[in-house]
C-alpha cells in the first residue's frame, strides 16, 4: 500500500484555520476525533461572523429588511441541506439541535402515536446511546418491546436473526448507517426493503454516515433519517430529522409554542405547515447559514471524493495499526467501513494511549465512545479510537503509529 491520496491534502488543510495551530509551543495538532465532532472551515466561521455582524435578526416574523434576510439565510440553509440528501422537499427537512433531539422527535411525536403495549421496535447492539435510550425509554412507557440485531465477532450486523424478529410484526427498525465504534457501514438498502415487506418503518441514524459518504434518501430506504451538523463540518446547535413529508404530515407536534403554530385560541391551536410544524421557539439561526456554509463546503469537495479518500486513509491506518505488536483493532476490513478505528493496546488502559498521545498533539478519544452495549458485547470497559475526516493526511497516521510506539515503550 503507498501512502498516496486522492486528495490535496494541503489545499483542504489550509481551509481549516484550527489546523495550523499548536496544541503547546512546538507540537502541531493532529486531529483525528472528527467522529466526535468535526473542525470547521474558514467559510463556515466566516458565515457565521457575518450573519452577526450584517444581518441578525429573528426569523419568519418580521416584514423588516433585516428580518427577510435572515430568513432567507437559514431558509436558504434549508434548501442546500435538502439537496445535499436529494431530499423531495424542503417540507422534509427539520431543524433539531443535533442528531440525538431528531430520534427524540421521532419517539415522542410518531412512536407515542403509533406504539402501542405488545409492540415491537427493533434496534441493533451497535447503536449509540442516542438510537437506544429513547427506544427503551418509549418501550418502557408503552409496554412495547426491544427486539436486538446482535453483532459478530467481526462488527457486522448478524442478520441471520432478522427474519425471525421480522416474524413479530414490528413498528420500526432503528439503526446506525455506519457505527462511530467499529466503522462498519450498514447495508440500510437492504435491511429496509426487508422491514418494509414486513410492515415497520426504517429509522437510520446518519450522524456517522451523512458527513462522509453521499447519502440519497430517495434510494437510501429510510423512512426517518437523523444526522448533526457539528459532525460535517458544520457549528454545534444544529441537526437535521429528514422523513418522507407523508409521515410527517400525519405526525402530531413536538414541542410547542410560537412558530409551530398556524393559529393560537385560548384553549387550543392549530399546527403550522411542514417543515414549521416541528420548530417550536427562535431556532439556531446562525448554526443554520453555518450549516448551509457546511454543506456548500462538502458539496464543492465533492462528498464521493471525502469519501475516497478516507476509505484509503482507514486501509492504510488499518495496515499500519496491524503492524503495532498488542494492537487489536474492532470492527470489519477497510472494504466493509468508514474511517473510524477503535482499538486496544495489550496492558495499556485506553485513557493512558490517549493521554500520551496527547503530548505529541495527537487527538484521539478514549472511553465507550456512548455505546456502552457495543463495547458489553467485547467484554471491553473502553477503547481508544482515531477517527478521520477529509482533512487528515496519510503522515498523520504515520505519526499515530510513531505514537503507540512510544505508549509501548513507556507502559513496557
Ligand atoms: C452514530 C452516532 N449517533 C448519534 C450521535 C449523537 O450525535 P449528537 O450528540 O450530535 O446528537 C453520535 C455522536 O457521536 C454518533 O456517533
Amino acid at each position: 500500500m503507498t501512502a498516496l491520496s486522492t486528495f490535496d491534502s494541503a489545499r483542504i488543510c489550509a481551509d481549516f484555520p484550527i489546523l495550523s495551530r499548536e496544541v503547546r509551543p512546538g507540537v502541531p495538532l493532529i486531529y483525528l476525533d472528527s467522529a466526535a465532532t468535526s473542525q470547521k472551515p474558514a467559510s463556515v466561521i466566516e458565515a457565521m461572523n457575518d450573519y452577526y455582524r450584517r444581518s441578525n435578526a429573528n426569523i419568519h416574523r418580521g416584514v423588516h429588511a433585516l428580518a427577510e434576510e435572515a430568513t432567507a439565510l437559514y431558509e436558504g440553509a434549508r434548501e442546500r441541506v435538502a439537496r445535499f440528501i436529494n431530499a423531495c422537499s424542503t417540507k422534509e427537512v427539520i431543524f433539531t439541535r443535533n442528531a440525538t433531539e431528531a430520534i427524540n422527535l421521532v419517539a415522542y411525536s410518531w412512536g407515542r402515536a403509533n406504539v402501542n403495549a405488545g409492540d415491537a421496535i427493533v434496534i441493533t447492539e451497535m447503536e449509540h446511546h442516542s438510537n437506544l435510550v429513547p427506544w427503551q425509554m418509549l418501550a418502557a412507557e408503552k409496554g412495547a418491546t426491544l427486539e436486538v440485531i446482535p453483532v459478530t465477532d467481526d462488527g457486522e450486523l448478524d442478520l441471520s436473526t432478522f427474519d425471525d424478529i421480522l416474524q413479530k410484526r414490528p413498528k420500526l427498525v432503528c439503526l446506525t448507517h455506519m457505527s462511530n465504534v467499529l466503522g462498519t457501514i450498514n447495508p440500510v438498502t437492504d435491511i429496509a426493503a426487508k422491514a418494509h415487506a414486513a410492515g415497520a418503518l426504517v429509522l437510520v441514524d446518519g450522524a456517522q454516515s451523512v458527513p462522509h459518504l453521499p447519502v440519497d434518501v430517495q434510494t437510501l430506504g429510510a423512512d426517518f433519517l437523523a444526522f448533526s451538523g457539528h459532525k460535517m463540518c458544520g457549528p454545534t446547535g444544529i441537526g437535521v430529522l429528514w422523513a418522507r413529508q407523508a409521515l410527517l404530515e400525519d405526525m402530531p407536534p413536538f414541542l410547542g409554542g410560537g412558530d409551530m403554530i398556524r393559529r393560537v385560541y385560548l384553549r387550543e391551536f392549530k399546527a403550522n405547515a411542514l417543515p414549521h410544524k416541528f420548530e417550536a421557539g427562535t431556532p439556531a439561526i446562525a448554526e443554520g447559514v453555518g450549516l448551509g456554509a457546511a454543506v456548500d463546503y462538502l458539496t464543492g469537495t465533492g462528498m464521493a471524493a471525502v469519501h475516497a479518500h478516507e476509505r484509503q486513509i482507514i486501509a492504510y491506518a488499518l495496515e499500519r495499526l496491524e503492524e503495532v505488536p498488542g494492537v487489536t483493532v474492532y470492527g470489519p476490513k477497510a472494504e466493509r467501513k468508514g474511517g473510524v478505528a477503535a482499538f486496544s493496546l495489550a496492558g495499556v488502559h485506553p485513557h493512558d494511549i490517549a493521554q500520551v498521545l496527547d503530548r505529541d498533539g495527537i487527538a484521539v478519544r478514549a472511553g465507550h465512545h456512548c455505546a456502552m452495549p457495543l463495547h458489553d458485547r467485547y467484554q471491553l470497559p473502553a477503547t481508544a479510537r482515531a477517527s478521520f475526516y477529509l482533512y487528515n493526511t496519510m503522515g498523520e497516521v504515520d505519526a499515530l503509529i510513531e505514537g503507540l510506539y512510544k505508549v509501548k515503550k513507556m507502559f513496557g
